[in-house]
């Protein structure tokens, strides 16, 4: 081809919003930066134009901007159903935006093979919640797959990188609040504390973090457009699906419901093509351990009919690794949770087909 009439072409393409050399790759050795996250979004943003729009729901204490995107087949359609996900809400959790990245990837760049998956449903990803918690958690050396034990921290560069909190310096003595504590529903219950220089530091009050806020502006409006059927949100590690309730020790009314949509996730990957898939335990949030103001409790809470944290594995075979993979298996997981979270939405949405509105209205349990 003459460079013209590849120029041309390339133009052409473009506008078309049509993927032409320029498209970007996402790419699974390495873990992605902020800045290098929210590249590939803009790249997808331009190349996908009528299948993806970004929309900046806040900024980070730091001032970064927390970006959605959101998935369409393009057809213009209003009003679908939507299945909205999270990542990141921990800074350590690097494989949980890695795997939201791939997500995001699957129904974009490989849209024809995942199509019916946003016929009658759109897809909003939130891939990094905590910007700041994970850019911090990043400032120590460069990651070269050691491993990395976050229950014994015992030098600074463990500080780093075992970072949890955001990193929220105002009026206390020390830096940062876990953002899994600090939303409205049972605010302070179970391992939830008050102390700012803990993990699990709750906050001063209920949604005081931008960032807490900023994703309970996304549930919200989807409840209020009676749009949001499953809230799944990907934290790490340790092999579970937990559905609500963690601040209490009861089981969700639609609980049966919860342990079926998790269970097509579930053998969906032990049927999958690795030697040692993952084997993952769906359980009650409370069984892990009691403690409120979670955003999984408070997506059901408001009215999302189905809501989902998932812990992604800490470790594959025998290697353990806990919050940090090593770069070489980052391909293999990110793959293994799509599947997971692919037969899940089919499931979902067969359950909750675009007429047919959530049967769960009201909350007994407030
Ligand atoms: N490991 C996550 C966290 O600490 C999940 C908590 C789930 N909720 C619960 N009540 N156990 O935030
Ligand atoms: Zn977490």
């Amino acid at each position: 081809m003459s460079l013209q009439l590849f120029l041309v072409t390339l133009l052409i393409s473009r506008s078309l919003g049509n993927p032409f050399c320029t498209r970007p790759k996402y790419q699974t050795n390495d873990y992605y930066t902020y800045e290098e996250i929210q590249e590939y979004l803009k790249g997808l943003a331009d190349s996908y134009s009528s299948r993806v729009i970004l929309t900046d729901i806040g900024k980070s204490f730091e001032n970064r901007n927390l970006t959605t995107i959101t998935i369409s087949n393009g057809d213009g359609r209003k009003g679908k159903n939507v299945i909205f996900i999270d990542a990141g809400m921990h800074g350590r959790e690097w494989i949980t935006h890695t795997a939201a990245l791939n997500i995001i990837d699957q129904l974009v760049v490989n849209f024809k093979k995942n199509m019916e998956l946003l016929e009658d449903y759109d897809w909003v990803i939130l891939p990094l919640v905590n910007a700041d918690g994970y850019t911090y958690s990043r400032s120590g050396k460069v990651f070269t797959d050691e491993a990395i034990d976050c229950r014994s921290v015992t030098t600074l560069d463990h500080e780093f990188k075992c970072w949890r909190k955001n990193r929220n310096s105002k009026g206390n003595v020390c830096i940062g609040t876990d953002l899994n504590r600090n939303f409205g529903h049972g605010w302070g219950k179970g391992r939830s504390s008050t102390l700012s220089c803990t993990e699990t530091y709750n906050g001063p009050y209920k949604f005081s973090e931008p960032e807490s806020q900023a994703v309970q502006k996304v549930l919200l409006d989807l409840v209020k457009s009676r749009r949001g059927i499953l809230y799944l949100t990907l934290h790490s590690a340790g092999s579970k699906i937990l559905y609500p309730w963690g601040s209490e020790r009861i089981d969700a009314e639609n609980y049966k419901e919860h342990l079926e949509m998790a269970q097509a996730g579930v053998d969906a990957i032990s049927n999958g093509k690795f030697k040692f898939p993952s084997n993952y335990k769906t359980i009650p949030s409370y069984k892990l351990y009691v403690a409120g103001g979670s955003s999984n409790d408070y997506a059901y809470k408001i009215g999302f009919a189905l809501s989902m944290t998932w812990e992604l594995p800490e470790k594959r075979g025998n290697l353990s690794f806990g919050f940090h993979p090593p770069t070489n298996l980052i391909k293999e997981l990110v793959e293994e949770t799509w599947i997971g979270i692919r037969a899940t939405a089919q499931k979902v949405i067969q359950k909750y087909p675009i007429q047919k509105k959530s049967i769960k209205m009201v909350n007994k349990n407030s």
